[in-house]
């Protein structure tokens, strides 16, 4: 069977593609509907994406495989991504991945073996200035410190927001920054 976007991601779509003045700008809120609709970009979500964008299946896959928030394998519900970039480890940011993979008990690039989070290193996520920083699904965290890896992770296991955190612009096309979505 063909794969197909959930009905609330349709009617997102949809209401994109009346706004933007062309089809391929939608490429990147379809690719992201798509993961959360099923889950990581294989080939197949891949190809569904770029037919709902009007490109090729390279160009959406050359896209897909760009952004830290895309993502072509297995990932966790929820992710944790701590900028590992100069800023971010001059600040401490090593010693923030070694808390989360001390709770997690999984190393950076890992999935709990529940499925529920992934930890990933992630390249500069534009706040340099307030270094580490973390982003939690589509929360930003900034001037973040080890001892805030433990309310990260009881929250998420809690499915509650983390507190602290400001959404991210854009982040979620559709559920904004529900926890679960
Ligand atoms: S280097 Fe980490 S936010 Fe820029």
């Amino acid at each position: 069977m063909a794969l197909e976007y959930s009905q609330e991601s349709r009617q997102a779509l949809e209401s994109m593609k009346a706004e933007y003045p062309e089809l391929r700008s939608v490429l990147i809120p379809a690719l992201k509907l798509a993961q959360q609709d099923h889950g990581s970009l294989t080939k197949e979500v891949i190809a569904l994406a770029a037919a709902e964008a009007g490109v090729t299946e390279a160009v959406a896959a050359g896209v897909a495989t760009f952004y830290h928030n895309l993502h072509t394998g297995p990932i966790g519900r929820h992710m944790i991504m701590v900028c590992t970039t100069i800023s971010c480890q001059l600040a401490g940011a090593d010693a923030v991945v070694s808390r989360f993979e001390e709770l997690l008990d999984i190393s950076i690039g890992g999935t709990t073996g529940d499925g529920l989070i992934s930890l990933i290193a992630v390249e500069c996520l534009a706040c340099c200035g307030n270094s580490p920083a973390v982003q939690v699904d589509y929360d930003y965290f900034e001037s973040f410190q080890p001892e805030q890896c433990d309310a990260v992770v009881e929250a998420l296991h809690a499915g509650r927001h983390p507190e602290g955190g400001a959404g991210v612009p854009g982040g979620n096309p559709v559920k904004g920054t529900e926890v679960g979505a």
